[in-house]
């Protein structure tokens, strides 16, 4: 029997640590175990979050292994490489593939109740692998997927436009990497049209300005990468929201990695879409409106995905 209050964080590097903390200062849990093949670490980064606690909620962090996730009611799967400078996430499917799948059986073997975040990335495409290995229903396995890079869009966009990036309405959806798209013939501030808003931040070339806050965006992390060798703070705070979505069951609209089924004209693939997020995980797809140009881009994603997991069966 599972406990929603309790959660595990699978790998506890930079991500993982982050994530760990994050969860334990939001309230949300009694218990995180945190579970990592490096154990002395996961050691080390329970006791420095529990020696915050008294500054925070009341809330247990311990390391352990796969056994004690049997309670966990979700678990955070954040294990495996990262990006080096001038590397995509695609690239990462050769090494995170086999940590997944044996992440996966591990933990299968303790508890098949859990609702499974995957972090790791391609994030999409082990999404796709850990519902195929897990055969959990698919609601229950979900991606962090573009919640981050909409989350980006936000914060860019408030910032150009000079309001809070919680007032910005867009969304960033697709593959979480390069291929994709901002939702632009949606997106507003607090109901306002944005090129008309754009006009009053004096913005000219709306267009011009918008592709180049796409790009930023979409190249966001190369950068930090660049700069700091890894991300891990905004991942952080993301899933944090999505855990506060499911614990709380919000039934919020995010755009996490949900398998696609008839909708957008795409079938079999997980892709980071707009989803309602609740206790039962990724409880059902949005279809929000796309003009012809951002679907063809989204069916273009779809099939990037498309071409990677047939790699994977083959
Ligand atoms: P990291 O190298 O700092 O940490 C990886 C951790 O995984 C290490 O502690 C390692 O010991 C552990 N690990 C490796 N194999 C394991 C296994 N089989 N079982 C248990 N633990 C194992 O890397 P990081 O910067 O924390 O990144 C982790 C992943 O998160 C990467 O794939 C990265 O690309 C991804 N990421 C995703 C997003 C997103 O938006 N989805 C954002 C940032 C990073
Ligand atoms: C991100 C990671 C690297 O920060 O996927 O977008």
């Amino acid at each position: 029997m599972t406990n929603i209050q309790k959660c595990g964080v699978i790998g506890v590097g930079f991500v993982g640590a982050t994530c760990a903390y994050t969860l334990a200062v939001s309230g949300l849990f009694s218990d995180l175990v945190l579970v990592d093949m490096n154990r002395d670490k996961a050691i080390g980064e329970a006791a420095d979050i529990n020696h915050g606690v008294a500054f925070s909620k009341p809330c247990r962090v311990m390391a352990g292994d796969y056994a004690d996730l049997a309670e966990c009611g979700l678990i955070i799967i954040a294990a495996g490489a990262n990006q080096k400078p001038g590397e995509s996430r695609l690239e990462l499917l050769g090494r995170n593939k086999g940590i997944l799948s044996s992440i996966i059986a591990q933990l299968t073997a303790v508890n098949r109740e859990a609702i499974l975040l995957v972090v790791s990335n391609p994030v999409d495409v082990l999404t796709c692998l850990a519902q195929q290995l897990s055969g959990f229903p698919a609601g229950r396995v979900l991606g962090s997927g573009t919640v981050l890079d909409t989350a980006r869009l936000k914060y860019l966009l408030g910032q150009r436009l000079g309001v809070d990036s919680r007032n910005v309405h867009a969304f960033i959806i697709g593959e979480h990497g390069d291929s994709e798209l901002a939702v632009w013939s949606s997106a507003n501030i607090s109901g306002a049209d944005l090129d008309d808003y754009c006009r009053i931040a004096g913005i000219t070339k709306p267009a011009d300005e918008l592709s180049r806050i796409y790009e930023h965006v979409r190249d966001a992390a190369y950068q930090i990468i660049d700069s700091k060798g890894a991300t891990y703070y905004g991942i952080g705070m993301a899933v944090r929201r999505i855990a506060e979505a499911i614990v709380r069951n919000e039934h919020s609209v995010l755009p996490v990695t949900s398998m696609i089924h008839g909708h957008y004209g795409v079938d079999g693939i997980c892709l980071g879409v707009p989803t309602i997020v609740g206790r039962n995980g990724a409880e059902a797809v949005l279809d929000i409106p796309l003009s012809e140009e951002e679907l063809a881009q989204l069916q273009r994603s779809a099939n990037t995905m498309r071409e990677m997991i047939d790699k994977l069966d083959g």
